[in-house]
């Protein structure tokens, strides 16, 4: 742990937790509403129509949150994500973008589905949001419509990135999650589409996030078989992190066509130098994206507490952090009753 990065520490900045991990990343998640219901985040069978969301004031205000993540902020969290549910289905989610965007010192960023970028990546820009991630898991329509299950055609989200793009979006990371037998025929032809794109196309193991989606480990394609399959049609060579504690493992094409990226959660678990923290739409913390329970902060804000409490109660709560699920992970924990992924954030 003599890493400089890990060492240099804000003056307000809580306790390593019990493995010694800094705070740096807050994800916050500002709907758990989703236009989408792929079928390993949100199946229809239980987010069908008479599904409870949360009401609207149950939900932490734009302000709530701007509070939370300047006192994050000052608590040292380098960067903070946006993240749903659908983050783009809240409305008028560039005032948060522009509140978030006037915090000094913090890499904002926000993944999206990409079904309403065409329509709001300028404002997004003029917010001050400078990173952006869409998901998508297919290029053929037959394929992205039985992921999404709503029969949204690829052509959309494909307008969405080409719009971000336009307003000046560079590099946008591209995020498919891989599911056996549902769409590992696509690795290829999205390889494919974005080699040379300047587009960062990362391809995400299937985890058993949440207790909904039926997860089991013959469904995973593991990031090895991603790489090696990709490799043997246009050879790649795995390259530096881009800082401590990377997400996704980089590799890039031999021949300078651009880089591809693996989240290997489930065969290569990144615990160790997970600093994440997350916040649900309804203001719960949780010190890991498995997390079976969350802690209240929407009750602290709501009660009048100071900033000063509210920082102390999360330094308490980060101290006592000894999360690794993902290198822990066993048939017992898969049927956990988790969190689910829409509420926590991705
Ligand atoms: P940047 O490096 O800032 O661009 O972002 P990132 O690599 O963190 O990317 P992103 O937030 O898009 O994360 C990519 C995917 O990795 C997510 O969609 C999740 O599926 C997975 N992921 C992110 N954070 C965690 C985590 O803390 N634990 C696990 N198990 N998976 C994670
Ligand atoms: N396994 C892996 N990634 C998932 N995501 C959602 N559910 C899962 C899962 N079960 C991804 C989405 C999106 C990000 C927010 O998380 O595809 O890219
Ligand atoms: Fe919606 Fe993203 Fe979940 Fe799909 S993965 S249902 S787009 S939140
Ligand atoms: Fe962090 Fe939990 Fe993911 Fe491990 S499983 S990397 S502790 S969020």
């Amino acid at each position: 742990m003599n890493d400089p990065v890990f060492l240099a520490v804000k003056h307000d900045a809580p306790p390593p937790d019990r493995r010694g991990r800094p705070l740096r990343d807050l994800r916050i998640s500002v709907t758990d509403r989703c236009n989408f219901r792929c079928t390993y985040c949100m199946p229809k069978e239980v987010y069908g129509n008479d599904h409870q969301f949360l009401e609207h004031k149950e939900l932490l205000s734009f302000e709530e949150i701007a509070r939370l993540a300047r006192i994050f902020a000052r608590k040292g969290a380098e960067k903070i994500r946006l993240t749903g549910g659908e983050p783009l289905v809240r409305r008028n989610l560039e005032s948060l973008v522009e509140m978030l965007a006037q915090i000094p010192n913090v890499d904002l960023a926000l993944t999206t589905n990409g079904t309403l970028l065409k329509k709001k990546a300028r404002a997004l820009w003029d917010a001050g949001l400078k990173r952006i991630t869409v998901s998508l898991d297919a290029l053929d329509d037959a394929t992205f419509m039985k992921m999404n299950d709503v029969d949204f055609p690829v052509a959309r989200v494909l307008d969405g990135i080409a719009e971000a793009a336009a307003v000046g979006f560079n590099p946008i990371k591209i995020n498919m999650v891989v599911k056996r037998g549902a769409n590992d025929n696509c690795i290829l032809p999205m390889a494919r589409h974005f080699r040379g794109s300047g587009q960062i196309l990362r391809f995400i193991e299937y985890m058993d996030v949440g207790h909904t989606n039926g997860w089991r480990m013959e469904d995973v394609v593991t990031a090895r078989q991603i790489v090696d399959m990709i490799s043997a049609d246009a050879p790649l060579a795995q390259a530096d992190p881009n800082y401590r504690g990377e997400v996704a493992e980089r590799w890039r094409y031999r021949d300078g066509s651009g880089e591809i990226g693996v989240v290997a959660s489930v065969t290569q678990a990144f615990c160790r130098d997970c600093t994440r923290a997350r916040l649900s739409t309804d203001g719960k913390l949780y010190t890991c994206l498995f997390a079976t329970r969350g802690h209240d902060l929407k009750a602290l804000l709501r009660g009048g507490a100071s900033d000063h409490e509210i920082s102390d109660r999360i330094d308490a709560i980060w101290r006592q952090r000894e999360d690794r699920y993902s290198e822990i992970r066993t048939a017992n924990t898969v049927a956990a009753q988790k969190i689910e992924m829409s509420y926590i954030g991705g």
